[in-house]
């Protein structure tokens, strides 16, 4: 079966003048339905751009992507917009781009419900489940102005699930809070997937998000590089270990993406420290195939190559974080 999400060598390319600008280059991502995904990446790596293209905003230049069945290179414009509405819900950085400032946040959540003409009985109980879902149905009369940053954000998730989406989306949902109301708002948008049976995607820059997701997917240079899931929950971790270590300290396993092509990305750090230039030579081994720089021309490589594992402990201090366990645990 395939994914809800599938794409595959997806690329995007804006031209501005006389300048074409690549913001994804062959990228590839499968999401389950029902997953909670994490995407993180530097400034200009491609994430808005994926986001924008998997929410129907903007179109691929080329590749494939298929989400719940539909193929949003090839669909009329009609067809998007449809999609847009009926099937995605968006949770933005900025407040003003979620809500309306001078509507109640009852009347914010109710509004995506009366354009979709919703009947008045539904829209009515529906709108109060959404606002006690997220904790607000007591402040449901408040205005913007009258919210704090953290309830905005609950207001707008729950404008996002207004139109019943299968998909939502969020761009940076927690870049303007504090990081205890951030970890709040991911809480809830857990919740929300769990409860609503949502795939649900969350772009930011919080390094915290490793506890709250199933996945993160780092993105470089318009291209997913790596990936990091919990191993084992947090529960199973509890039955099988001590109590106390395994509730605070799930196991994360970082992973670099190898593409249809067979191509992967080795990151900055790993290049940077182990000489790596624009050749290497590639070994098998017995514990697997040994990536070893190239002097010379092309390579900076020094003739001796280091596996992460002889790197590691020949570092001092020992405390360093090893490059393929980066995320917090
Ligand atoms: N509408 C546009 N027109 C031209 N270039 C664009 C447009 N949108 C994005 N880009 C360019 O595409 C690249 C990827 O941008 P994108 O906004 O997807 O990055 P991002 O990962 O979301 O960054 P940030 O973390 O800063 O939000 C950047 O080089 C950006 O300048
Ligand atoms: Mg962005």
């Amino acid at each position: 079966m395939e994914a809800f999400i599938q794409c595959e060598n997806l690329v995007k390319i804006y031209k501005v003048a006389e300048l074409e600008v690549v913001a994804l280059q062959g990228l590839d991502l499968a999401v389950q339905r029902g997953e909670l995904l994490g995407i993180v990446g530097t400034s200009g790596s491609g994430k808005s751009t994926l986001l924008n293209i998997l929410g129907g905003l903007d179109r691929p230049s080329a590749g494939h992507v298929v989400v719940n069945g539909r193929n949003l290179l090839k669909a009329p414009d009609a067809e998007l917009d449809t999609y847009r509405r009926r099937e995605v819900g968006f949770v933005w950085q900025q407040t003003a781009r979620n809500l309306i400032p001078y509507l109640s946040a009852k009347d914010n959540v109710a509004l995506p419900m009366t354009i979709a003409g919703m009947g008045w009985a539904e829209k009515r109980a529906w709108t109060q489940e959404l606002l006690e879902a997220v904790g607000l149905w007591d402040h449901r009369q408040h205005k913007l102005a009258q919210l704090s940053g953290g309830q905005q954000q609950r207001v707008a998730i729950a404008v996002a699930l207004a139109n019943k989406p299968t998909l939502l989306l969020g761009d940076e949902p927690t870049g303007e809070l504090d990081s205890t109301t951030a970890q709040e708002i991911l809480a809830l948008l857990r919740e929300m997937n769990g409860r609503y049976n949502l795939t649900t995607l969350i772009v930011t820059h919080d390094p915290q998000i490793a506890r709250a997701v199933d996945r993160v997917v780092t993105i470089r240079d318009g291209r997913t590089s790596s990936e990091t899931v919990r191993r084992v929950s947090d529960v199973e971790a509890a039955l099988t270990q001590n109590i106390e270590a395994s509730a605070s300290a799930p196991v994360y396993e970082e992973y670099v993406v190898v593409d249809n092509a067979g191509r992967l990305q080795i990151p900055p750090d790993l290049r940077e420290a182990h000489g790596i230039g624009d050749r290497v030579t590639l070994e098998a081994t017995e514990e697997g195939v040994l990536i070893r720089p190239v002097s010379g021309k092309n390579g900076r490589g020094e003739e001796t190559a280091v596996t992460p594992d002889e790197k590691q402990s020949s570092q001092e201090p020992t405390e360093q974080i090893p490059w393929w366990r980066r995320w917090p645990r």
